[in-house]
């Protein structure tokens, strides 16, 4: 059984149609019987951001090197993940500030990442992080898209290979059903579960 980590920053929980998608995909590979899918609810957890004292701490940690403290749990489970799958509504032409947060808490050096004289490497086990979003209008492949485009760029830092994005676009512009929106983005889903 591979390890999936998955990742819930759908802030209106049971309302929100990002989740319903995640759903979707999550139960494709469930029903495979390859997965062992464990969730960390973001919204449950009251991460810190890194704000001065914080931030303190953890350079001070850092410096000795000292990756057993409580506040890298988040960055360990990261990395020993096979797989990853984060689910976050586009806000803000991006994401919450709550996943902005969460990425904070994984960016460790010495965990994550790594550095030497070429420049940073990314040392996550997983192979392929799946990102799930829902945007209210169209940006897909526009550059004011930075939701997924930011996304893609944290998984190659992180060193995982593949990356895929499952959208649903322009559910609140009310020119198509909500539903049938949705349904494409599942058909998506299903294709990437496939070859997750
Ligand atoms: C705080 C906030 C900011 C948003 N910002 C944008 C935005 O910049 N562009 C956009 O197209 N939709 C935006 N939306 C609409 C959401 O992307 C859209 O409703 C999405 O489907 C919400 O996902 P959810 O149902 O999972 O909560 C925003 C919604 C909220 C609540």
């Amino acid at each position: 059984m591979e390890k999936v980590l998955f990742v819930n920053c759908c802030i209106r929980r049971e309302e929100s149609r990002t989740k319903k998608l995640a759903d979707f995909f999550l139960n494709e590979l469930e029903q495979s019987g390859s997965y062992e899918i464990k969730e960390l609810c973001l919204m449950d957890e009251g991460m810190p951001y890194m704000s001065e004292g914080n931030f303190h701490q953890r350079d001070a940690l850092l410096a000795k090197k000292d990756f057993s403290h409580p506040r890298f749990y988040y960055a360990h489970a990261f990395a020993n993940a096979d797989k990853i799958v984060v689910a976050a509504p586009f806000w803000d032409l991006s994401f919450p500030a709550l996943l902005k947060t969460y990425i904070e808490n994984l960016c460790v050096e010495g965990i994550t990442f790594g550095c030497n004289e070429q420049g940073c490497f990314g040392t996550c086990k997983a192979d392929h992080m799946v990102y799930v979003t829902t945007r209210g209008g169209f940006y897909e492949g526009s550059h004011m898209e930075m939701g997924s485009r930011y996304m893609k760029a944290m998984c190659e830092f992180f060193g995982i290979e593949k990356y895929d994005c499952i959208v649903a676009e322009g559910l609140d512009i009310g020119l198509r059903p909500v539903d049938v929106i949705l349904e494409e983005a599942m058909e998506k889903a299903k294709e990437v579960a496939k070859r997750f």
